[in-house]
């Protein structure tokens, strides 16, 4: 089984290309399947299992974890000692994402296989100074990860992934995901800041059905936020007026949709 988690896209696309490499069905993670009994069968020992998740602030998202913790609690005795590969997706560097990846499995009894980052078009753009990557610079990630998930599926498949480690921690990933981490999560990760331009915005309400929370409604004429989000930009990427904001950081930003055959057709 691959359970995925993405925002816009990226990480879909990953775990599409990688389920149609192994012959292996993937399963979305929304808050839905944290809140009720998960809809996927529960990791076994006759299947690996690969969590395919985008990098949030060096560091897994909230929901994610969230995930794993009710998948372990719902089938406690399913898959003990089954092996778990991790393929995070970034726009850049994971710092130690694997390693707060691997204590939430191994702290279930489960195993710890290969793990893996990919680099892909950048989502994260509510600070100053951060932006998409260019058509070009988003281009070449895309063929670059395609030709990486091909490595790792083979890697999987012939059992040779145990015990690999192929991640970009980038520079000083200890600060990053250790001090950086719950600094951003503390100040930086609240939906407050999403507004929406009541000029542009037409109410169609995609904004709230690609939101894997359900933390937003357009009941009235416009889209709200309520405070369940993992700001994953879903909403902020995948409306197609490009009418929402977050505080004025976004302004005279770009938006980012990966198809999800994006990785299989190239
Ligand atoms: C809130 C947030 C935090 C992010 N933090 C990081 C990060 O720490 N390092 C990084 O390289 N990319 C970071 N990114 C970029 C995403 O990890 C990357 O673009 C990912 O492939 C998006 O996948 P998705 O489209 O499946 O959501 C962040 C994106 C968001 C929205
Ligand atoms: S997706 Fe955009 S245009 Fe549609 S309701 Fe949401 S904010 Fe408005
Ligand atoms: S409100 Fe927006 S950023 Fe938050 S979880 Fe939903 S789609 Fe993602």
């Amino acid at each position: 089984m691959i359970y995925y988690f993405s925002g816009q896209g990226n990480s879909r696309a990953a775990a599409k290309a990688l389920g149609k490499a192994l012959g292996m069905e993937i399963c979305r993670i929304t808050r839905r399947d944290v809140d009720n009994a998960p809809s996927a069968p529960p990791p076994t020992e006759d299947e690996a299992t690969l969590w395919v998740f985008p990098v949030h602030a060096w560091g897994v998202p909230r929901v994610v974890e969230e995930f794993i913790g009710r998948l372990a609690a719902d089938t406690p005795d399913a898959g003990a000692w089954s092996v778990h590969h991790m393929v995070a997706t970034c726009g850049d560097d994971i710092g130690r994402t694997d390693r707060l990846w691997a204590a939430m499995i191994r702290a279930r009894g489960w195993r710890v296989g290969g793990v893996f980052s990919l680099t892909m078009p950048n989502t994260y753009v509510c600070l100053p100074g951060f932006d998409t990557d260019s058509a070009e610079i988003g281009a070449a990630k895309l063929d670059n990860a395609a030709a990486d998930i091909s490595a790792i599926a083979s890697r999987i498949a012939d059992n040779r992934a145990d015990g690999m480690r192929q991640v970009t921690p980038g520079s000083m990933p200890w600060a990053k995901s250790y001090i950086l981490r719950p600094l951003f999560n503390a100040f930086l990760m609240s939906p407050r800041g999403f507004r929406v331009d009541r000029g542009k915005c037409n109410s169609c309400g995609v904004c709230a059905s690609v939101c894997p929370m359900e933390n937003i409604t357009v009941d009235g004429r416009y889209p709200q936020w309520g405070g369940d989000c993992t700001m994953c930009l879903a909403c902020y990427h995948r409306c197609p007026h490009g009418a929402v904001a977050y505080r004025s950081f976004t302004r005279d930003k770009g938006r980012v949709h990966t198809s999800s055959d994006a990785l299989v057709e190239r």
